[in-house]
């Protein structure tokens, strides 16, 4: 095996693992056992690779790095080297990081939050098609992308007759073993092999005109299998690994996330109260990152019970309304735990499984679904400007930060629309609030809700210039109100048109301001 990479190496027994054949059951697919090096050998220059992962779960933890060494040799050697690299979502620093460090990622899709992945995006050193995750599969299917040389795919094992137990996340990967030329897995002996039965894999999707209902009526509802298919054929590598998921502690609620979750749960029990919510809520999406935990902490001491949930990601916070029984059942794509909910998770594998449901993220974010459903969805933002306008992926306008993920299925399709921000960040230096988004992923028509720490400001049924007061008055900080009002009284007095007031050249000079200041740089 290969020495340099503990992932590989393990600790025990001839492959590493103990007993592999525990894991690996069908022998036809145990005969393609090989190292990560030599299965990193297959990958040639120029190759598209669809690799498993979705928020740092379930992504192939050796493959990538011995990719990431093959390509600096051939770089070394004068040889050019790049690949393209789709995977569900973001994954962690063992593959983006470690590829985009080797110069190795020619396009990257659909969506990723690795620093030197973003500051080599920013650069204009590598090309990033930022996706509705919803769409991936289909646009796949449609051939925008091109061909797909090898799935590159992380699984908890392999039944006896070849069907593959997926691991921590779905993501694309029945997308990408469906299309792919060749496959190589990894199977991860880390991963709970107790997760086989968690997963809902549906094969019923097709493209237009043959498509039919996405039959799914309640969060719990399972309409597909609980494995991955993929031809034996096309296996052409099997890399056995022992290695976490990144599993990164979130910090606890800081006075601001603990301050946005507060307005949140008054919200929703103001639309309980108003009739307009039962007291079980309806099925809740929630970004992740501090704020989205902190609300979920919060939903633990309210009397709204049980819920459900709808989303992209099961992280702590929902792990925990799972354990208490608040949260009956949650549907997802992907895990992204702390290593002491992995070990929560692990110790009642047995009746978490019977409650949580994961994915492919074409189903897990599916528009239909999510509408039928009536989801509320709870996103972070970058800004929002005063009509209601969100900003979910861009710095000062050009600078890409992440990218826009699930928050437009999500935003456009809920029952209702949340972003949720602090209204000022780097230390008070930017205001969330701006006159002008300098960049729009979410347009007014579908934004409901924008709370930040001073506030929540309910859009619903307000016409422009009434949104933009509620923005002002609730949501903006006290630092950055005079100047937001100013602006907004003078773009009501003298723009051209009275509906949605704006002074064009100023609105984004707002913008310019902090690049000049030096605030912000690219990176
Ligand atoms: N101007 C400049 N920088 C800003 C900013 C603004 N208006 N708002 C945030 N930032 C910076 C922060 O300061 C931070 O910078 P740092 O890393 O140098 O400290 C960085 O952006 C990330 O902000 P953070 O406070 O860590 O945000 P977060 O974890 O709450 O995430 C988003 C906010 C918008 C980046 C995140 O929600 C996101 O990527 N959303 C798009 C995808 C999505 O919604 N996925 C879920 C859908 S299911």
């Amino acid at each position: 095996m290969d020495a340099e990479n503990d992932a590989v190496t393990g600790p025990t027994g001839p492959l590493g693992f103990g007993d592999i054949t525990d894991r690996i059951r069908s022998k036809r697919v145990a005969d393609k056992v090989i190292t990560a090096a030599e299965a990193a050998e297959l990958i040639a220059p120029g190759m598209t690779v669809g690799m498993s992962g979705f928020t740092g779960a379930g992504y192939p933890k050796a493959v990538p790095a011995a990719l990431a060494r093959r390509i600096t040799e051939a770089r070394q050697s004068g040889e050019p080297f790049t690949v393209s690299v789709w995977t569900g979502a973001s994954t962690a620093p063992e593959l983006d990081g470690l590829l985009a460090a080797a110069d190795g990622i020619d396009l990257r899709m659909p969506y990723q939050s690795d620093p030197v992945s973003r500051a080599k995006i920013n650069a204009g050193g590598m090309e990033y098609l930022d996706l509705h995750l919803s769409h991936v599969a289909q646009m796949v299917w449609e051939g925008w992308f091109g061909h797909l040389d090898i799935a590159l795919v992380e699984v908890a094992g392999v039944t006896e007759d070849g069907r593959l137990i997926p691991s921590s996340s779905v993501g694309n990967n029945k997308t990408w073993l469906d299309v792919a030329e060749h496959v190589i897995l990894e199977v991860n002996c880390w991963q709970p092999i107790e997760m086989e039965g968690m997963h809902d894999i549906y094969y019923g999707t097709a493209l237009p005109p043959n498509r039919s209902p996405i039959e799914i009526l309640h969060p719990a509802d399972r309409i597909g299998v609980p494995y991955l298919q993929c031809a034996p054929e096309k296996i052409v590598a099997v890399v056995p690994t022992h290695a976490p998921d990144r599993n990164a502690a979130l910090k606890p609620p800081d006075s601001d996330s603990a301050r946005i979750a507060g307005h949140v749960l008054e919200f929703l029990a103001h639309e309980v109260r108003r009739g307009r919510l039962p007291r079980t809520l309806l099925p809740l999406q929630s970004g992740v990152g501090n704020i989205a935990n902190a609300v979920l902490t919060g939903l633990e001491q309210g009397s709204f019970r049980p819920l459900s949930a709808y989303t992209e990601v099961i992280q702590d916070g929902m792990l925990q309304l799972l354990r208490s029984g608040t949260l009956e059942v949650a549907s997802a794509t992907a895990f992204s735990l702390s290593e002491e909910s992995m070990q929560e998770l692990r110790a009642d594998i047995a009746d978490y499984r019977k409650r949580i449901i994961l994915r492919p993220q074409e189903i897990s974010n599916h528009p239909e679904v999510i509408r039928r459903l009536g989801c509320l969805a709870m996103n972070g933002m970058i800004e929002a400007d005063i009509y209601g306008n969100v900003n979910s992926t861009h710095v000062m306008g050009s600078m890409i930060q992440n990218g826009i993920g699930g928050s437009g299925d999500f935003a456009r399709n809920a029952y209702v629309s949340m972003f949720l921000s602090p209204s000022v960040v780097k230390g008070g230096a930017i205001s969330c609030i701006v006159p002008m988004v300098s960049h729009v992923d979410h347009t007014e028509h579908d934004v409901h809700v924008v709370v930040t720490e001073q506030g929540l400001a309910d859009l619903r049924g307000l016409a422009p210039r009434r949104r933009a007061q509620q923005i002002i008055d609730r949501c903006t900080h006290p630092d950055y109100r005079d100047a937001i009002q100013d602006y907004f009284d003078r773009a009501v007095a003298t723009a051209p048109g009275k509906h949605t007031p704006h002074l064009l050249a100023e609105s984004l000079s707002w913008h310019t301001r902090y690049l000049s200041q030096g605030t912000m740089r690219p990176g």
